[in-house]
């Protein structure tokens, strides 16, 4: 790999100290880091390079896979880690930027290549790549330039596409690394290989035998501390335009002819595409959104969303959205998808749910309700990373009863292989230039078009329905009428 620096805006934040530094050092001790490495942390507060590394560390010894490294590692990997204090709003504070970058240059061997990774308050997106312009930081005469944009990529429709537009001002679709990080998760780039490498799963993945598909994503967490930033996004912004959305579109993409980043992100493209626009019946009938009331649970006092720091009174934000859509395509057109995703909740899990069609006749009878409802295919996301097929079988003895096993892997069982973070992954492949794992640009437009009238909707009518759900439940019960016939979502512990 390149030498290369990682310039981190807003370093004093806390994904810088959770997640960025402790996956950099992971990516140090995994030996993926270039002899000439410099991280370079910028934003407002005032640090000096070892207040600053004294920090990290903490983070590192908190977060990082190889927590317990020792301090000599440590210590060896922050010596290449800087910190500069700049206002990131004025012009004329990025010399400071371009002049330390220089003098690292110089003094590591950079070889002027720089990733510029934007992890500020969204309204500095536009603003930054600006200013770096305005410093010839962006134009790659001599190393590669590249810019990591962190969510939320824009607020709706319009914001993300003038976004979009204000990067590539700057900087070219190929530099622009707009990051989502379920799609550095490994268990969902596995997604592609169970699809891709087996013969036996792909004949059946179309609607002659798949009933629905269904992706959770439930956390039990409750806001925790962000509730001026959740009053602004909601579950629908937070967790579905983005991740849950870039998950369907592995599910249901067709096979790309390459294993590339143009050949994935056109197959997703292709799904993008043919997403059913929500008419009116869809936002009334197959949409729903709740909100965690206070609840207690096994003796705990859970607070409700309304009562949670930074959030208003009367709020009519969504902690928990569901809802029903259709890709309209060869493969897919007839099967619903359905997506959910929530907080407080009973447990925290992202799965995907391959239902398929029962068998055509009944010969048996089953014991648990199993041929009735056919085999699922369950890809865990998270946690117990794996993957479970659920099948008939006999049950011993007289008869021919028949019950559901299961036909189950899980990662822990591998246990010599060690499993990046997401961010470690995806942090590596910017800075080997691969973006396969990262959006495009047009991939984060059709997304919002997609949601847009949903956000349009409860904009427009006060009276769309917004239910309360008890903290620590599986939010509204309107939600489990969404999905039709004798089937539920899957209630992973229940
Ligand atoms: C983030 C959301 O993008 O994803 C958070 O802003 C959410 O609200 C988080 O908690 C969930 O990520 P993960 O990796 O824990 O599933």
């Amino acid at each position: 790999m390149d030498n290369q620096a990682l310039v981190i805006f807003g370093a004093s934040g806390d994904l810088t100290y959770r997640k960025l530094m402790p996956s950099v050092f992971d990516l140090y001790m995994n030996n993926s880091l270039p002899d000439g490495y410099a991280v370079l942390g910028v934003s407002r507060s005032k640090f000096t390079d070892s207040e600053f590394r004294k920090k990290m560390k903490e983070g590192i010894k908190e977060f990082s896979h190889f927590k317990n490294a020792g301090a000599e590692k440590i210590n060896h990997f922050l010596k290449k880690v800087f910190y500069i204090s700049i206002d990131t709003q004025k012009s004329e504070d990025y010399e400071l930027v371009k002049s330390k970058l220089r003098e690292l240059n110089k003094k590591l061997d950079l070889r002027h290549n720089y990733i510029f990774y934007l992890s500020t308050p969204p309204q500095l997106y536009p603003v930054i790549p600006k200013y770096l312009y305005g410093q010839g930081l962006t134009l790659q005469q001599k190393g590669f330039r590249r810019i990591i944009i962190e969510k939320p990529f824009g607020h709706d429709l319009k914001s993300a596409m003038e976004l979009n537009k204000s990067l590539t001002d700057f900087f070219s679709e190929e530099q622009i690394y707009r990051i989502d990080h379920y799609l550095g998760k490994e268990t969902v780039q596995n997604l592609l290989v169970t699809r891709f490498s087996n013969g036996i799963f792909e004949p059946l993945w179309n609607r002659n035998y798949v009933q629905h598909v269904e992706i959770t994503a439930s956390e039990s967490i409750g806001v925790e501390g962000r509730g001026g930033y959740y009053e602004t996004a909601g579950a629908m912004r937070d967790m579905v335009q983005n991740h849950l959305l870039q998950v369907a579109s592995l599910v249901a993409m067709e096979p790309p002819a390459k294993v590339t980043s143009e050949e994935i992100r056109h197959e997703k493209l292709k799904v993008f595409r043919s997403l059913r626009p929500l008419n009116e019946e869809d936002l009334r009938n197959n949409v729903i959104r709740g909100q965690y009331t206070e609840s207690h649970v096994k003796g705990k006092y859970l607070t409700g969303y309304r009562d949670e720091e930074g959030v208003d009174k009367n709020s009519r934000t969504e902690t928990y959205f569901a809802m029903k859509f259709f890709i309209d395509n060869w493969r897919w057109s007839g099967v619903p998808f359905y997506i959910r995703s929530g907080k407080r909740l009973p447990t925290r899990v992202s799965e995907i749910v391959i239902h398929f069609k029962p068998s055509p006749t009944q010969l048996f009878k089953s014991v648990d309700g199993a041929i009735e409802a056919g085999n699922q295919l369950i890809l865990r996301i998270q946690p117990d990373e794996g993957i479970l097929l659920k099948t008939g079988m006999k049950v011993p003895g007289n008869g021919y009863e028949v019950k559901s096993v299961n036909v189950d892997f899980h990662y822990s069982d591998l246990k010599d292989h060690y499993i990046p973070e997401a961010y470690e992954r995806l942090i590596l492949d910017c800075m080997t230039g691969d973006n396969t794992l990262y959006m495009s640009g047009e991939g984060a437009e059709l997304t919002w078009r997609f949601v847009q009238p949903i956000l349009d909707y409860w904009e427009s009518d006060p009276d769309a329905p917004l239910y309360g759900y008890p903290s620590g439940s599986w939010g509204p019960d309107s939600a489990d009428k969404l999905i039709e016939g004798a089937q539920t979502w899957r209630y992973p512990c229940k």
